[in-house]
């Protein structure tokens, strides 16, 4: 059973608890939700003037396209204002700045058609963001940036919330990634060839759970879930913002989702800042994860 909780009241300790349960929460915008779209708007329009962003795909070339989305992308990411929104977002919605630490927000794009699904728009195959490296309390904060659709947002596959999926994570490192893969999005137009974690087996897309919210609105799911970018079949680009957090209390007690099938090495545990003052994962804490602290899976699958 999956449950969507809507403008759930919840204190973080619960929101949390049903996350980690694979339960899901969706929220209307708030102000600090609405100023971080406003950030990604305004980046995006700057970026792509004079087209609407939803729209340039019509007017650029692929290469003018990824040329743009080489510029914004990494200035969004790296944007001084994004780590006041988002600690300012985190307590809107009552979470305990001091226990609370997130990443870099993306800026994601999500073109109509098959006009670019690789490297900087990597369209996302079904797959869980525990695959990459995480810990396994990591929550997704998913915010459509644009009045979004069913067509053009993504999906969440319940069914393997419990149900292992035969999965390339064991290849996954995610210090060899940062060192060879990532950096290289750029150059990938086309194909992507790039060494991601991904499904061996084929994947029961239904059922499936595409949550709308409004744009600035905010859907948080736990990083177990199966999830991926629907294939844009509207007729405009999805643009959305997302980042992660983690717990310390939770790091520390090692609460979080189960692990049903991921096999990964590496962590992503020195990404996260703290929101109170961005301060990194305590060293300690740290060093426990880079020593490759998972649980197993719960089935062998290899
Ligand atoms: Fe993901």
């Amino acid at each position: 059973m999956t449950a969507i909780f809507f403008d759930r009241k919840d204190s973080d300790d619960v929101r949390r608890s049903r996350l980690y349960q694979g339960d899901l929460y969706a929220f209307s915008p708030r102000p600090a939700t609405t100023a971080l779209c406003q950030l990604g708007r305004e980046l995006a329009e700057e970026a792509f003037a004079p087209f609407d962003p939803r729209d340039a795909q019509r007017y650029l070339s692929v290469e003018q396209y990824v040329a743009v989305l080489a510029q914004l992308k990494p200035r969004f990411i790296h944007h001084p204002r994004c780590k006041e929104l988002i600690p300012a977002l985190l307590a809107e919605f009552g979470c305990d700045l001091e226990q609370t630490y997130f990443d870099v927000p993306r800026l994601r794009t999500a073109c109509a058609g098959d006009y670019l699904n690789s490297g900087l728009a990597y369209a996302f195959k079904p797959h869980r963001d525990i695959w990459y490296s995480p810990p396994l309390c990591q929550l997704n904060w998913w915010l459509p940036v644009y009045p979004i659709e069913a067509e053009n947002g993504m999906a969440i596959h319940p069914h393997y919330w419990d149900h292992p999926l035969k999965n390339s994570s064991c290849e996954f490192n995610y210090q060899d990634w940062n060192e060879h893969g990532r950096k290289d999005a750029h150059k990938q137009v086309g194909k992507d060839t790039r060494r991601q974690s991904e499904a061996l087996e084929p994947v029961e897309l239904d059922p499936q759970i595409r949550v709308v919210p409004p744009e600035d609105g905010l859907f948080i799911f736990s990083a177990a879930h199966l999830h991926s970018t629907v294939p844009n079949t509207s007729d405009r680009t999805r643009l959305s913002i997302d980042f992660r957090t983690v717990h310390l209390g939770d790091l520390i007690h090692q609460h979080g989702a189960p692990n049903v099938d991921s096999n990964c090495t590496g962590t992503t545990i020195g990404d996260y800042l703290r929101g109170a003052d961005l301060a990194h994962i305590p060293e300690e804490i740290a060093e426990m994860y880079r020593n490759a602290l998972r649980p197993e899976p719960a089935l062998a699958l290899h």
